[in-house]
């Protein structure tokens, strides 16, 4: 691929923007050399004004979504690529999210621009177990954790029953939840089945990824071992 059509999909420009940077000699090899539209030379070899290139297209990130976020490209109010580097948004293949998380949800959100990625990640056949903390607005029953593990329970509205789904109980009004699927809601509907109501939501992992201590508001770039982790089972 052309330098310039490289550059241009990592969202530096369009073509003829970045073509302008090559003439304005911002383009440059690691040693200063100036480099050329029509040069072939490796990603990690090309600064602009002196910095290394974002990363090439394959990219998945981890955000740890705040509420009040909404996953959209576009809203009134504030949205999730907010959040990230705004060329991030300009780039070809785009940078999708793999699923979404309700604007009042917090936690693990991923990003990636790979679309057989992202479609391995939502597969209900892949299985992947994303795990939330609720915390709830009536005390627990004891009884939500047979109705969730039994692949009976149906949602309003839904045609099929949902897959079974493990709750561990961490106190009268909280818990947490692992399911494989990614219906509509449907942490908040589960719990609204069986009487109760989430206040807070938030995704603390996906199959063995988990958040770990990246603060509200922060993302990471995931390295091929987190990306096999998502497909390994959560402890
Ligand atoms: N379930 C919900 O109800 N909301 C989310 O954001 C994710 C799962």
């Amino acid at each position: 691929m052309k330098l310039v059509k490289l550059i241009a999909n990592l969202g530096y420009g369009s073509r003829t923007e970045v073509a302008a940077m090559f003439r304005e000699g911002r383009i440059t090899a690691p040693d200063g050399d100036v480099l050329y539209a029509d040069d072939k030379i490796e990603h990690a070899h090309i600064r602009i004004d002196g910095e290394p290139l974002d990363p090439p297209a394959g990219i998945v990130l981890m955000l740890h979504k705040p509420t009040g976020v909404t996953c959209a490209t576009r809203d009134a109010g504030r949205i999730v690529y907010d959040l990230l580097p705004p060329r991030y948004r300009l780039r070809n293949p785009s940078l999708s999210s793999v699923g979404r998380l309700d604007r009042e949800t917090s936690g693990l959100l991923l990003f990636t621009d790979n679309g057989a990625l992202l479609h391995r990640i939502i597969s209900p056949r892949a299985q992947i177990a994303k795990v939330y903390e609720a915390t709830l607005a009536q005390d627990l029953h004891g009884d939500e954790g047979a109705t969730f593990a039994s692949g009976t329970l149906m949602l309003e509205s839904e045609k099929t029953p949902l897959a079974p789904a493990v709750l561990t109980v961490l106190g009268p009004r909280k818990a947490q939840i692992g399911v494989s699927e990614g219906r509509y809601h449907q942490v908040r509907r589960m719990f609204a089945a069986v009487g109760n109501h989430v206040e807070t939501l938030h995704r603390v992992s996906a199959g063995g990824l988990t958040l770990g201590d990246l603060p509200a508001g922060e993302w990471r770039a995931l390295g091929a071992m987190d990306v096999a982790r998502i497909f390994s089972a959560g402890s």
